[in-house]
């Protein structure tokens, strides 16, 4: 290869294991479209300004149209990076007094950096995009079991009867905040750093207002050295992925304890599970551990990006080559997290008879019990925890006699004399009557279930 980067203050070109630690061709795939991008702006700029003519313009336009069609596999990949080997490919095509001409008044630096923020924008987009169906199959899932009983629990412990749809409304809204955060990262995504050149500009008279606007970005980096150095949106966006596969592995983990036979809550389709190769019987929930396990990998890689980042002087240090992988390693797998996850709900077998089964194990209606003796029989709230924590100790299904003899020990009074009845007693102990009684905003009621999945859909 002749190295147009190496025919001056260098005499010679690295050996093949120098090039493959120094080269960033393997990522640059993923900024090779947005590169022509930018070399398209950057030139009709020039040309604009009277710093190229308008010749040199349409043959240097034409050349990285081909170049874009010709497509990554033809350019050659013995180069440091996807720049480079662009600008030697497109001085191949129309020679050096024109296609040398690209290049003025810009670095790789400010280059760089812009394209890694016009393919961000286009991920965060398609990831929203993917986000928004995964809250969508999760929402049908919800509208069809309004009713359905399943123990809640905290500590992982049966605690109180709640719905199906009200589990699973709360994995949509903290999604739904994901998204917010995404959009909140897109604008700072969103700002151009090109003009910038090496850090300290160029005195050329480029129109960066120009490349700005051609390139579709909100807003422009001012600062020419905060433009080439920065990459907290790099940070803020991983940071971003990490709490959608957080949120992803959290769901992951639930959809494993509840596929197994002790929880025989939930049956994921044969296509999102695995088999064993020795055990013939074994379905086994492999997609969701995958989610759970990738969760690791783009934390790690938001790890990389910071560790990277920190104590790195200003401008442009070549260590920013090395965050970059770890962008795109998060991007591509929070999306194929949630792809997959959403593919999971749209598919799942929800086993609501031995959900409702197990809403009232462990004595689950124990609260409103109490509760109720607080309302009939006028005792303060903490005398009937106690006293229903005494009946807790037997098998979780006390009588009125048991409910009266455990209240004369502890208050001296039968709650029978006070008001509390048989009636009561059957409908404190019944998990679809505890749904329907919590019914104000946010409760798990089925009416209060209908109104959140209106507002959530209309979002
Ligand atoms: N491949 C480089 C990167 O990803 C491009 C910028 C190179 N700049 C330089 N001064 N060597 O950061």
């Amino acid at each position: 290869m002749s190295d147009i980067l190496r025919r001056g203050r260098l005499s010679s070109t690295p050996d093949e294991d120098i090039l493959n630690f120094t080269s960033s061709m393997s990522a640059d795939k993923w900024i090779f479209e947005a590169d022509i991008l930018v070399d398209l702006a950057h030139t009709v700029m020039l040309k604009e300004q009277g710093i190229i003519r308008k010749e040199d313009c349409s043959r240097i336009l034409q050349g990285l149209l081909r170049i874009r069609e010709e497509g990554i596999e033809k350019l050659d990949h013995s180069y440091e990076d996807i720049h480079i080997s662009l600008e030697s490919r497109l001085i191949d095509m129309v020679g050096e007094d024109v296609g040398g001409r690209m290049h003025s008044g810009r670095s790789r630096n400010d280059e760089v950096v812009t394209c890694i923020r016009i393919r961000l924008r286009d991920e965060l987009i398609s990831l929203m995009e993917e986000l928004a169906q995964l809250r969508k199959n999760l929402l049908a899932r919800a509208s069809e079991n309004r009713d359905t009983l399943m123990p809640g629990f905290t500590h992982l412990q049966h605690a109180q009867p709640t719905t199906f749809a009200h589990h699973i409304l709360a994995h949509s809204g903290a999604l739904a905040r994901d998204t917010q955060r995404l959009m909140d990262a897109f604008s700072r995504v969103n700002e151009c750093p090109l003009g910038a050149a090496a850090f300290a500009s160029t005195g050329f008279d480029l129109d960066r207002e120009r490349t700005r606007s051609l390139l579709g970005f909100e807003a422009m980096m001012e600062n020419s050295m905060d433009a080439v150095s920065s990459r907290d949106f790099m940070i803020e966006s991983a940071s971003v992925l990490v709490n959608i596969m957080v949120n992803l592995s959290k769901m992951a983990e639930e959809l494993i304890v509840w596929s197994s036979s002790e929880f025989n809550f939930v049956e994921l389709h044969d296509s999102y599970s695995s088999t064993s190769s020795i055990m013939p019987q074994k379905k086994n929930p492999d997609t969701a551990e995958l989610i759970r396990g990738k969760s690791g990998t783009v934390i790690g890689s938001l790890m990389g990006l910071i560790s990277i980042c920190k104590a790195l002087p200003l401008s442009y240090n070549r260590d920013l080559q090395e965050a970059t992988p770890n962008l795109w390693r998060a991007v591509e797998t929070t999306r194929g997290a949630v792809r997959v996850m959403a593919g999971i709900f749209d598919t799942i077998n929800i086993n609501t008879d031995s959900m409702a089964l197990q809403s009232v194990m462990g004595f689950t209606t124990a609260t409103e019990l109490a509760d109720t003796m607080v309302r009939a029989a006028g005792i303060p709230f903490r005398t009937a925890h106690q006293i229903v924590g005494v009946l807790a100790r037997g098998n979780g299904d006390p009588t009125l006699e048991d409910i009266d003899s455990v209240a004369m020990d502890v208050l001296g009074e039968k709650l029978s004399d006070r008001g509390m009845s048989q009636e009561m007693l059957k409908e404190a102990l019944d998990p679809l009557s505890n749904i329907r009684k919590r019914n104000i905003t946010g409760a798990p009621s089925p009416d209060e279930t209908d109104r959140a999945i209106r507002a959530r859909s209309s979002e």
